[in-house]
C-alpha cells in the first residue's frame, strides 16, 4: 500500500515537472516566433558591411600564410622602399621592431594607415598575410635548433598545448581555461613576440600556465634561461605559418601514403 502511495507521489511530480517544461517550451517558441517577425531587412541607414568594417578591410588568414609566397609579394611590391637590417637607402625592419608589434599591426601598416600606401587593391588579404610572414620570419625565423626545440617543446610543453599545438595535449581536458591553441590566429596574431616572451618567463596568473624562468629540465639537462625562451618563442610562432621547409616534408609524407 505504501509502496503505491509513494509511486503514486512520484508519477504526480513528474507529471508536474513535464507540465513545467511543455509549458516553458510554448512560451519561449512563441517568444521566438514574435522575434522573427520583428527582424529587421537591411536597408540605406543600416547596411550589413558597416562603413568602419568596409575601410578597415581586416580579416584573418583561413589557412596558414606561406613564407615563400610572402617573399615574392615583398619583391615585387615592397622592397623598392624597404629592407632589413641595414641595408643602405633602404627604410629598413629590424629584429627589435618586429619583436614589438603584433602580426595584425603589421597587416594593418599596409592595409588602412593613411600614412602609408595602400595595397588593399594590389593584395588580396592572403597574400598580405603572406608577405607580413615573410617579413617576420626573415628577421625572426625558426629557431636555430629546430630538431632540439621540438624536443623540449614536446618534453615540456605538450601535455597541454600538444605537439602540434593545436591545444590538445593529455592533460587539456583538465584545465580551465583551456592552454593557448597556437594555431589560432584571432589570439596569436594580436600578441607580440616580447608579450609570448612575458608570459612563458612569468606564467600567466590564474591558469595552469607555469613561469618557466630559470627552470632546470633534469632529464635533458638543460636551463630556461633568456635564450632558451627566445627560441620557445619562435617555436611557438612557427605553428601560424608554412615555409618551404613544411611544404617539402608534407609531399614527403604525401609521397609516403601514396606508395604505401
Ligand atoms: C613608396 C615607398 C613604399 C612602399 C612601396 C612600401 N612602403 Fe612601407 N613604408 C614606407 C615608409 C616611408 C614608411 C615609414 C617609415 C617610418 O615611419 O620611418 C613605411 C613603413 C612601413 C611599415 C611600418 C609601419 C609602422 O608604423 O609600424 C610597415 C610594416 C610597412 N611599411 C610595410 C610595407 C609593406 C609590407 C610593403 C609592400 C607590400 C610596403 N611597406 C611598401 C614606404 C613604402
Ligand atoms: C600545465 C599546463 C601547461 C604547460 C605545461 C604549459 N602551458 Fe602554456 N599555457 C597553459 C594555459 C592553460 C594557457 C592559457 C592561459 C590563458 O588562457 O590565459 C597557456 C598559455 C601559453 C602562452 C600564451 C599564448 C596566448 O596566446 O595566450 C604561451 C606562449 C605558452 N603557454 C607557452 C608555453 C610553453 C612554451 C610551454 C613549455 C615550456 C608551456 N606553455 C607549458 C598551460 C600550460
Amino acid at each position: 500500500m505504501k509502496q503505491k502511495e509513494k509511486l503514486r507521489a512520484v508519477l504526480n511530480t513528474m507529471t508536474f515537472v513535464l507540465c513545467v517544461v511543455l509549458v516553458g517550451l510554448l512560451i519561449s517558441a512563441c517568444q521566438s516566433n514574435i522575434q522573427l517577425s520583428k527582424v529587421s531587412v537591411p536597408s540605406e541607414n543600416k547596411p550589413l558591411i558597416t562603413k568602419q568594417a568596409a575601410e578597415e578591410d581586416f580579416a584573418y588568414p583561413t589557412k596558414d600564410p606561406s613564407v615563400e609566397e610572402g617573399k615574392k609579394f615583398f619583391t615585387q611590391n615592397c622592397a623598392s622602399c624597404h629592407g632589413f637590417k641595414n641595408e643602405p637607402g633602404k627604410h629598413n625592419f629590424t629584429l627589435k621592431y618586429i619583436n614589438s608589434v603584433t602580426p595584425s599591426h603589421l597587416f594593418k601598416s599596409f592595409t588602412n594607415n593613411p600614412k602609408h600606401p595602400s595595397f588593399k587593391g594590389a593584395l588580396t588579404v592572403k597574400e598580405r598575410w603572406d608577405v607580413v610572414m615573410y617579413l617576420r620570419h626573415t628577421l625572426f625565423g625558426l629557431p636555430e635548433k629546430y630538431e632540439d626545440i621540438k624536443i623540449k617543446f614536446g618534453s615540456n610543453c605538450a601535455v597541454c598545448h600538444g605537439t602540434r599545438g593545436f591545444a590538445d595535449g593529455d592533460i587539456h581536458y583538465f584545465l580551465n581555461p583551456p592552454p593557448a591553441n597556437f594555431n589560432q590566429f584571432d589570439r596569436l596574431y594580436e600578441k607580440t613576440d616580447e608579450k609570448l616572451f612575458d608570459e612563458i618567463t612569468h606564467g600567466i596568473p590564474w591558469t595552469a600556465m607555469p613561469p618557466w624562468a630559470g627552470k632546470i629540465d633534469k632529464d635533458k639537462h638543460f636551463e630556461f634561461d633568456e635564450k632558451f625562451i627566445w627560441e620557445l618563442v619562435k617555436y611557438v610562432r612557427h605553428f601560424g605559418y608554412t615555409t618551404e621547409k613544411d611544404v617539402l616534408r608534407s609531399e614527403e609524407l604525401f609521397k609516403g601514403k601514396r606508395e604505401k
